[in-house]
């Protein structure tokens, strides 16, 4: 039998309520399929920066490192919380790892479940990923301010976008749209205005596109492609982007295909040189936090997505019909996170 070492990040707010349920249904799936799980569990986030001072230092990158993969749960403190620095925690912890680890897939995938109700009454059947590049972009922190305060303030948020960085994201898209029965990608961008960096992404889906013969490629300008996501999103199979549009358009994807307790996502190295996190797409929800109304389901296929990355695919897929089945025969009597959980838990053994 094959055992599989994992580093837990529970977080903030219902990061570790959301977690413990993931955490219940990775330990089932993997006791059916005979492998050993071994967990660590890390404390990281607002409150364990409140407690020690420390975001993430050098010696727990160090012993994250050593991990076959990361399932994390969300981070930040509540909106107006003064004792903590606005996004502190995000950028220096959660972007630290996604930056250290090379996590230049941020792997995005929307399902519109049978029984699960979207906002957009019938949508048709919604099945497409988004490839969110992650470790360049508007993220970097490569800005500044000038004059700060003064009514002649200058800031600047410069986005970074490599020749390598692209192509390497690009391609993944490619290959993961040429498994896919549709076999369609579309890059979203806004080259008529972004120049620079768009035009270094549309001609490397160009280039890469000669490799990947069978699959058709588009493009849509993001303003354009939010008007689709809203009105058809059906039509899309594959979306590769950058950074922060995918940040943005995998929130409106969740929105569509049932709400953000159902996106799950993983930040994937491909090539394997560190491991790979797997987190809900939804934030530490402050507003319901300690109360047991978050749902898990993303968390949930989050680790879904662990197992797969890792190698167990049947482990996965019996954890996404099980969501699959449990979203279905969801009720309007609401469920305790920790009844979600058990439920999918149970199915799983
Ligand atoms: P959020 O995703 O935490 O919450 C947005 C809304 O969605 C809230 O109404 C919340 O109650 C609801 N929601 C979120 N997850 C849910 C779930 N599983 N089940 C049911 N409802 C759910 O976004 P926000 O309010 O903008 O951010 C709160 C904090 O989280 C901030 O500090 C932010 O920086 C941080 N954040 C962290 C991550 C992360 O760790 N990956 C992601 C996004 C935001
Ligand atoms: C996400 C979050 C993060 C992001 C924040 C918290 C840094 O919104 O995972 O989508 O912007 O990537
Ligand atoms: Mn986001």
């Amino acid at each position: 039998s094959s055992s599989i070492n994992v580093a837990v990040i529970p977080g903030d707010g219902i990061g570790p309520e959301v977690i413990a349920e993931a955490v219940k249904v990775l330990r089932s799936a993997t006791a059916s399929a005979d492998a050993e799980l071994d967990l660590t569990e890390y404390k990281l986030g607002a409150e364990h920066w409140l407690a020690t001072g420390e975001t993430l230092t050098a010696q727990t990158l160090e012993k994250l490192r050593a991990h076959d993969a990361i399932l994390f749960g969300a981070v930040g403190a509540a909106p107006g919380d003064t004792r903590i620095p606005s996004g502190l925690i995000e950028r220096e912890m959660l972007l630290k790892l996604r930056f250290s680890l090379d996590h230049y897939v941020n792997l995005r995938p929307s399902r519109l479940y049978q029984g699960v109700a979207s906002p957009l009454g019938n949508p048709g059947e919604i099945d497409f990923i988004v490839v969110r590049e992650g470790t360049e972009g508007p993220y970097v922190g490569n800005g500044g301010s000038l004059r700060t305060g003064t009514p002649h303030e200058i800031a600047t948020e410069v986005s970074i976008n490599t020749a390598h960085g692209v192509e390497r994201v690009v391609r993944d898209a490619f290959r993961r749209a040429s498994e896919r029965p549709r076999k369609k990608l579309t890059l979203v961008h806004k080259h008529n205005v972004l120049v620079y960096a768009g035009h270094l992404w549309k001609r490397t889906v160009e280039a890469v596109a000669a490799e990947f013969p069978e699959v058709t490629h588009d493009y849509l300008h993001v303003d354009a492609a939010m008007i689709f996501l809203a009105t058809d999103p059906a039509r899309f199979d594959v979306i590769v982007t950058d950074n922060l549009f995918g940040d943005i358009i995998t929130d409106l994807a969740a929105a569509v295909t049932g709400g953000i307790g159902l996106a799950a996502s993983g930040n994937i190295n491909m090539d394997r040189t560190a491991p790979s996190m797997f987190e809900p797409v939804h934030g530490s929800a402050p507003d319901i936090a300690g109360q047991q109304k978050a749902d898990p389901t993303a968390a949930i296929l989050s680790a879904a997505l662990l197992l797969h990355h890792m190698g167990f695919a049947e482990q996965a897929a019996k954890i996404e019909q099980a969501v699959e089945n449990d979203v279905a025969a969801r009720s309007a009597t609401p469920r305790t996170t920790a009844e979600i959980g058990d439920a999918i838990a149970a199915a799983v053994s």
